[in-house]
């Protein structure tokens, strides 16, 4: 892509990576490098790491990686141009006038202009004189005037049009309202025609933490069905990766986050005072979502609806969140059906009790278990302990005192038997996870699986020394005048690393320096983490112009060993070289 060296330069300049991803990411400096939680991926020990020496980021982990506009392209879920755009604002850059394709770029703002659009026009339809019903339906729920206007609720007219006229009026196309789903369109002999998705409903709409209107939940003024109606996935909006108030929710810095189910709920509690609310939008708790939250908080207390229903999505949500180190605690609603019940008929005074009283997840797991028993009598006792210790053997050794202690007490059993019982199913469990990790490492020696590579499974030998070539020139651009006249891009064997040697060889043939932005542009985000992974691989290799010759020599051998066997597979390269060798 067309962005100018000097325009990329001045970029990186004045976004330093430490600075941008530390506004994401919790760092803490280890000597030259910066470590913390992954935010691409789930875990509990921090294995991102950032190298400001290099400008780049690696996760260990999960193999994400790249330099700052890359992790602006993947944190914020943009493309490449957007994610200059962001970065040229951020710190105060004009961005070059022409050179570069920002019809994505555009498209996308057109979709955003036009749900921003779309609320305006719900919210003073809910405000006219045909949105009484609607607006009688929120107030009868107990919202006030300046609650809706907060969360700039609105109405969706009972019309097939009122949308379409009214953004027309404004400019906007048919096919950006398609795109933004705000409108569908069905076909009928042989003509197209478009109407109003959301039609008679109430409208919240949902904005992502950079105050865009991304997408609605549009709900029935009755008991008529569905229920709700969302706007579907488009390019401004993936349901799975965002949590509704999470805008709000964040600010303040919150040190624990209360997980809702509804919308209404968290419209609720907002309302009574508790503005760390948020929900998950419609769907089972994601693990994006539980990612998403662990960057805002440290705790999460999920407040899930009382029924069946609600009470399963919070033992699957336990497990999700386990994954993110986060501290989980479980509200149990008592004398409701869900946080906003709870309020309208007992007063926010008694959801702060139940606040308050909200059982960590272990506690919370005991419970279930014992509402299944019958611990009058002695069989019941054997199931629940049974069940309790699977539990406790998944805890830490304070955890597992203090509740095989509450245990003991409750059931009159001896604490150290509970205790035993429990450690040696935790042993039996890790020796089983050993195994199973030893299997997995066992199964992906034999059978290396590459997604970004999918060659090295072929050349086993050839890539990893197209690895060690990379991680050594990127490492140190000097080492090319020494190596330039035998390595060339067709000495690879691999396309994907073969496709990164000849962007690092015509740019060291013209003199120019070597900095992983240059890859953000022409390859991938995934492609990119590769290529960090070259840089963050310098501690691995031996960074000598030797050890350069011998990966050369790998690569001759290898080439010469391939072409020999099968010419009939060769790639098209590969061919004309074997051809050229035979008629010397
Ligand atoms: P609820 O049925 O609990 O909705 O579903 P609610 O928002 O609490 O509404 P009230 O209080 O009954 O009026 C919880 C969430 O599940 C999603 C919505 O996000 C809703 O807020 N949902 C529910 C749908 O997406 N579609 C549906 O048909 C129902
Ligand atoms: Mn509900």
């Amino acid at each position: 892509m067309a962005f100018s060296d000097e325009f990329l330069e001045e970029l990186r300049d004045r976004n330093d990576i430490e600075g941008v991803i530390s506004s994401y990411v919790n760092l803490k400096r280890q000597g030259k490098l910066l470590k913390g939680l992954c935010p691409f991926h789930n875990e509990k020990t921090p294995s991102f790491t950032v190298y400001p020496d290099t400008r780049s980021f690696y996760c260990f982990g999960c193999g994400a990686g790249g330099e700052v506009i890359t992790f602006i392209r993947r944190i914020e879920n943009l493309d490449y141009v957007e994610a200059i755009k962001l970065l040229a604002d951020r710190a105060g850059l004009q961005m070059p006038n022409d050179g570069y394709d920002d019809s994505l770029a555009k498209h996308r703002q057109r979709l955003l202009a036009a749900n921003r659009e779309a609320a305006r026009f719900f919210h003073a339809s809910l405000m006219s004189p045909k949105g009484k019903t609607a607006l009688d339906y929120f107030l009868n729920r107990g919202l006030s005037m300046s609650t809706i206007k907060h969360f700039g609720l609105g109405y969706a007219p009972d019309s097939w049009d009122s949308l379409i006229s009214h953004l027309k009026s404004k400019g906007f196309s048919l096919a950006e309202m398609f795109d933004a789903n705000l409108v569908k369109r069905s076909e009928r002999d042989g003509k197209t025609r478009y109407y109003d998705n959301f039609r008679n409903r109430v409208m919240t709409p949902i904005i992502d933490l950079r105050g865009n209107v991304i997408a609605f939940g549009g709900r029935v003024l009755d008991d008529s069905k569905p229920k709700y109606i969302n706007t579907s996935d488009t390019l401004v909006y993936k349901k799975t990766d965002n949590v509704f108030a999470l805008n709000f929710a964040k600010n303040g810095n919150p040190g624990s986050l209360i997980l809702a189910e509804g919308y209404m709920d968290v419209i609720a509690l907002h309302q009574a005072g508790f503005t760390n609310a948020v929900a998950s939008l419609g769907t089972a708790l994601t693990r994006e979502q539980a990612s998403l939250i662990s960057r805002y908080t440290e705790e999460v207390i999920i407040s899930y609806d009382a029924d069946e229903a609600g009470q399963e999505a919070t033992q699957k949500a336990i497990r999700i969140f386990s994954e993110t180190g986060l501290k989980v605690r479980v509200l149990r609603l008592e004398g409701g059906k869900d946080p906003d019940e709870i309020i309208k008929k007992h007063g926010k005074e008694r959801y702060k009790a139940l606040l308050d009283g909200a059982a960590n997840d272990i506690e919370y797991g005991i419970l279930k278990i014992r509402n299944k028993y019958d611990i009058a009598f002695p069989d019941g006792k054997m199931g629940f302990l049974n069940e309790a210790t699977d539990l406790l053997a998944g805890c830490n050794d304070i955890e597992l005192d203090i509740y095989s202690g509450r245990l003991s007490q409750e059931l009159e059993v001896d604490k150290t038997a509970i205790v035993n019982e429990a450690k040696k199913k935790r042993a039996r469990r890790r020796s089983n996870e050993r195994k199973n990790a030893f299997e997995e490492i066992k199964r992906t020696a034999i059978t290396p699986k590459d997604e970004i590579n999918p060659q090295r499974k072929q050349f086993v030998r050839a890539a990893r020394a197209e690895d060690i070539l990379l991680s050594s020139l990127i490492n140190n651009p000097d080492f090319f005048d020494q190596l330039r006249n035998r390595l060339l891009p067709e000495t690879f064997l691999t396309d994907f690393n073969k496709r990164v040697y000849s962007s690092l060889y015509s740019r060291l043939n013209e003199g120019l320096s070597i900095d992983l932005s240059v890859f953000a542009g022409e390859f991938t985000p995934e492609e990119n983490g590769r290529i960090a992974k070259f840089v963050a691989m310098k501690k691995e290799i031996s960074n000598t112009l030797n050890e350069c010759f011998d990966c050369i020599k790998v690569l001759e051998e290898e080439k010469q060993k391939h072409n020999s066997v099968d010419p009939a597979n060769a790639s098209d390269d590969e061919f004309m070289s074997f051809f050229r060798k035979k008629s010397n």
